[in-house]
């Protein structure tokens, strides 16, 4: 595959055109960015770990009726996925307080949100990714109600899915960031990835974070909590 088909490099991904219509390769990168990549750094091996646990996780939704793009996975740092037209939306949805939510609303980080909550964030580097409301979407015409709805709908699911199966893999799943796209068959398909780059995992005894905090922080080597969130999910699909 030459440099020509590349289509998009992002600040964790690159995307790649292939010979199949519909059809882009997505390969994971070790870079690893913080507020919006002010802070950036190559770490070897989170790459391949990611991908592992986005497979995983993938499938598991998938396995449980959530479309996604994932079409086959190639290497363990390459996938197939379906071509979406994306939502420029990060769709986040929170259990507990962490992050941005405790800043923006003065309470302390930890709190349980009792029936989660969902926001929005506009996926525009240059006006740094800010909080939008229902009503933006729609006057920017980002998505239809419908699609709104939808959007929302798929994301409380895979919320309960998750939940559950990361609790038994002992961890909390506090918050995570989704990426929806629409294919050329016209679903709304889970995209992007799934991954502790974008979703705050805490040890369910000790709370401490096994997920990009340690390394927004500057904690240190996140290597380590990310093979073992690989380890403990990978422990339960054999189970
Ligand atoms: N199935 C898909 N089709 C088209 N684009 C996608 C798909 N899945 C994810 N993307 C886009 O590919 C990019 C992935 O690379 P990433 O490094 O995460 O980029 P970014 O720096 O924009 O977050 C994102 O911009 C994401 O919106
Ligand atoms: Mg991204």
């Amino acid at each position: 595959m030459t440099d020509q088909n590349l289509i998009y490099t992002g600040k964790a991904k690159d995307l790649y055109r292939t010979d199949q219509p519909g059809i882009l390769k997505m390969v994971y990168k070790n870079q690893a960015t913080a507020g919006n990549g002010a802070k950036k750094e190559e770490i070897p091996g989170k790459g391949v770990l990611n991908q592992a646990i986005n497979q995983l996780i993938f499938t598991y939704l998938a396995e449980a009726g959530i479309p996604t793009h994932l079409v086959e996975v190639l290497n363990a740092r390459e996938e197939l996925v379906k071509e979406a037209q994306m939502f420029p939306l990060e769709v986040v949805f929170r259990n507990y307080a962490a992050g941005s939510f405790v800043k923006r609303l003065g309470v302390e980080k930890g709190t349980p949100i009792e029936d989660g909550v969902l926001e929005f964030f506009y996926k525009a580097d240059a006006l740094n990714d800010p909080f939008i409301n229902d009503d933006d979407i729609r006057f920017l015409q980002v998505a239809t109600e419908a699609e709104l709805q939808e959007i929302k709908a798929l994301t409380r699911r895979i919320n309960t899915l998750l939940v559950d199966l990361f609790k038994q893999a002992g961890l909390i799943l506090v918050d995570f960031k989704l990426e929806f796209g629409r294919t050329a068959a016209g679903e709304i398909v889970l995209a992007d990835e799934f991954s502790p780059d974008n979703a705050r995992l805490w040890d369910v005894e000790t709370k401490a974070s096994f997920d990009k905090d340690i390394f927004r922080n500057d904690e240190g080597d996140i290597i380590p909590f990310y093979e073992a969130v690989l380890s403990r999910l990978e422990a339960l699909t054999q189970a």
